[in-house]
């Protein structure tokens, strides 16, 4: 799916924030774990280290406070929210969604409240669906959280997929605004790949193996990371009528340096220019660009009349793209 956003009514972001546990674990400590080592870790991935969840904490618990930051960046409240999008793959449980428990807490008596799965890209997936809703009138003011605990569904003795991930979650409030802001989407979905990272047995598909973790053929994730990333932007780029040199911050999911390196060398975008956080958090899925996103803000790179370009790529295989005019002076 392609298109630009310059038919319905004009919508941007007008409020961000995020929110990560508090533990931190180093690369030395998973080699506790498992049979690996920093300088592996650093230098196939550029992780250095991760937050991972505490037993009692749930996505909820992470995305409640990241929703209040940006809902108090926004100015607004819980109540002024009509609809609520919570992209996971690691919901609180598979009902209630997070989305439906996370408007409960924050009052949200009148929002349309639901979780979305798109792997990764989730957070991609439901900027553009809250964006649609938005521009053709249906909604007035929406809250999109992506995030993951994700060390819930790792398995803890499987160095090829422990070390790459970590936990965390991020929030943004959309909302119909007189400057246009979301300029257009892409996003896209090959589910004929999607046995290259997978979660077998978390449904109804019976299998015989009754092990719930996170399996993945990561030379293959790798090939096809490498190749969304670039295609997805050339495209959405150039049905917006931008290239790559007007594209002032460039936000990538944030899987694995090596990848992003790829990406941001064959698109041709100057390394000042992207924004890479995956040294400290690892790779948190659907929490990764909306972290990313909160990162650049409190660095003061994130400032309006910037052209950002986002782009996701996870598991489906799916991978999304949104080029957006950045509208909101957020605060230091
Ligand atoms: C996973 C990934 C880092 C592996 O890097 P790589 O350079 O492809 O490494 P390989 O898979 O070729 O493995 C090389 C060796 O390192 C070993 N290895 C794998 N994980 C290791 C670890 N954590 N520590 C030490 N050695 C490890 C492998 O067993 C292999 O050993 P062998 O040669 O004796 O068989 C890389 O493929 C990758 O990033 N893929 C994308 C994954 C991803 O981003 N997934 C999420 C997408 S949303």
């Amino acid at each position: 799916m392609i298109g630009t956003a310059h038919e319905g009514l004009r919508v941007s972001i007008t409020g961000l924030g995020c929110r990560v546990p508090d533990r931190v674990v180093s690369n030395d400590e998973l080699s506790q774990y498992v049979d690996t080592s920093d300088e592996w870790i650093v230098a196939r991935t550029g992780i250095r280290e991760r937050r991972i969840a505490a037993r009692e904490e749930a996505l909820s618990d992470l995305a409640l406070p990241a929703c209040h930051a940006a809902l108090a960046q926004a100015g607004i409240d819980g109540k002024d929210i009509d609809l609520l999008i919570v992209a996971t793959v690691t919901p609180d449980m598979a009902f209630p969604s997070t989305g439906a428990i996370l408007a409960d807490i924050l009052g949200a008596a009148d929002a349309a409240a639901y979780d979305l799965s798109a792997g990764c890209t989730g957070f991609m997936y439901a900027l553009a669906q809250a964006y649609g809703m938005l521009a053709g009138g249906l909604s007035k003011r929406a809250l999109v959280v992506g995030g993951d605990i994700l060390s819930r569904i790792l398995d803890w003795t499987d160095r090829s997929t422990l070390v790459l991930f970590g936990d965390g979650a991020g929030a943004v409030v959309l909302e119909v605004v007189p400057e246009q802001g979301f300029l257009g989407f892409e996003l896209g979905a090959d589910g004929g790949g999607g046995q290259n990272l997978w979660l077998p047995g978390s449904g109804s598909r019976v299998f015989d193996d009754p092990e719930r973790y996170v399996k993945m053929n990561g030379r293959e994730v790798f090939k096809f990371a490498t190749r969304v990333l670039v295609q997805s932007a050339e495209q959405l780029l150039a049905v917006c009528n931008h290239s790559v040199a007007d594209v002032d911050l460039y936000i990538p999911h944030q899987a694995n340096v090596r990848i992003i390196d790829h990406a941001t060398r064959k698109l041709g975008i100057p390394s000042e220019r992207v924004v890479v956080n995956v040294d400290r958090y690892g790779n948190t899925s659907s929490g990764s660009i909306p972290l990313a996103l909160a990162d650049a803000a409190a660095d003061g790179r994130l400032r309006p009349g910037q052209l950002v370009l986002m782009t996701g790529m996870g598991a489906g295989l799916t991978w999304g793209s949104a080029l957006m005019r950045w509208t909101k002076e957020m605060a230091a």
